[in-house]
């Protein structure tokens, strides 16, 4: 079936999936929904975008992205709300950091006006698979890759752009386990740190699997430069309760500026709770350890949402922290956060958009 918008075309599958979906099992990430978004880009402009089946891309193996690494993507969610609509969760914050990821690394920025236009309708077009429950919610993968057939570094002449979505459920079950690395590094000053260029994250899997073999779940991420400040927790921005005060790394070219941060921090200063964002560095992490005065330690971020850390590793030394459940800050946070995004408490600052 076709349905034509003045931005995209619109092909509606004939055969959905959603019956075959166990949504009280589902897998972070493994579950795709019936439609995604597809619009390329060739001549110096986007051609005319669709909604289509959710599908494989035929590509030529010379396609650039394969050889020089051109990709960017964004995570954000779509959440069933109390009263049975979908709204996406400030949507215009990950569209904006698309396009300056997509500058750092020399692709086409998209009209943020039909970048919103296909959110919308993709998500309401697919709504039946926003699931409902309270970790529950519909993820969003939009990204970019280089698709000219060419050998030779240079920037692509060709792109393709596309959306697609999951429903998902938590993304760790519980809290986690992090070592501080001070050996390698995520980002460098005046490197694609603060992108969401796909390269970033090929090259913390080495460093994370070796924190996996040690126990660990995840790792803090130093600066690149000393690693003496702490900089983000995998894909989450790491945060501090230090004597009762949030404290938060400043993002900076090797600090992806989240979403998620953005929101906390927004909250916290609205709910009096005190907030300082500044370098952090491992000695008075392992102080605060050491001496009690750090009492809760969480990372936040789309995927996760805001995960405490149950144990923090800091030079040879395992410092676990107490049981989450009797922390004061973080679970009143998403408490608030979560109600905020499933329209259970009042949206005061206008984040959520329904489709
Ligand atoms: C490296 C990195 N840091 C932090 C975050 C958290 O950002 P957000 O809250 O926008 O998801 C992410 C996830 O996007 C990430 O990949």
């Amino acid at each position: 079936m076709i349905e034509t918008s003045p931005s995209f075309d619109i092909f509606i599958t004939e055969t959905s999936r959603l019956d075959q979906v166990d949504f009280d099992h589902l897998e972070f990430g493994r579950v795709f929904s019936d439609h995604m978004f597809l619009m390329e880009y060739e001549d110096g402009e986007w051609q005319r975008g669709r909604i289509e089946p959710y599908g494989p891309f035929t590509m030529s193996p010379a396609s650039m992205v394969f050889h020089y690494g051109q990709a960017i993507f964004e995570g954000m969610k779509a959440y069933r709300q109390g009263n049975g609509e979908v709204s996406l969760f400030r949507p215009g914050m990950n569209i904006a950091r698309f396009n300056k990821s997509a500058v750092r690394m020399c692709m086409p920025e998209v009209p943020e006006d039909l970048f919103m236009e296909a959110l919308a309708a993709l998500v309401k077009l697919d709504s039946n698979w926003v699931p409902g429950g309270s970790e529950a919610a519909l993820y969003i993968r939009p990204f970019m890759i280089a698709t000219d057939a060419y050998v030779g570094v240079q920037a692509s002449k060709k792109y393709a752009f596309s959306i697609f979505t999951c429903p998902v459920n938590a993304y760790y079950k519980g809290p986690v386990r992090v070592k501080v690395e001070t050996s390698f590094t995520r980002a460098t000053p005046g490197g694609t740190g603060f992108a969401k260029a796909a390269g970033n994250y090929a090259g913390s899997l080495y460093p994370s699997m070796q924190a996996r073999e040690e126990g660990y779940d995840q790792l803090i991420w130093t600066d690149a430069m000393e690693h003496k400040y702490i900089e983000e927790c995998g894909t989450m921005n790491a945060m501090f309760v230090l004597n009762g005060t949030i404290i938060s790394p400043e993002t900076s070219d090797t600090v992806l500026d989240g979403v998620t941060r953005n929101s906390v921090l927004t909250l916290a200063k609205d709910l009096g709770i005190p907030v300082e964002i500044r370098k952090f560095s491992i000695t008075e992490l392992q102080e605060g350890l050491e001496s009690g005065a750090l009492t809760e330690a969480f990372g936040a971020g789309t995927a996760a949402t805001i995960k405490p850390m149950s144990e923090i590793g800091v030079n040879g030394k395992r410092y676990p922290l107490s049981d989450s459940d009797g922390w004061q800050i973080v679970p009143w946070l998403l408490r608030e956060l979560d109600g905020n995004r499933r329209g259970e408490i009042t949206d005061r600052f206008d984040w959520n958009i329904p489709v």
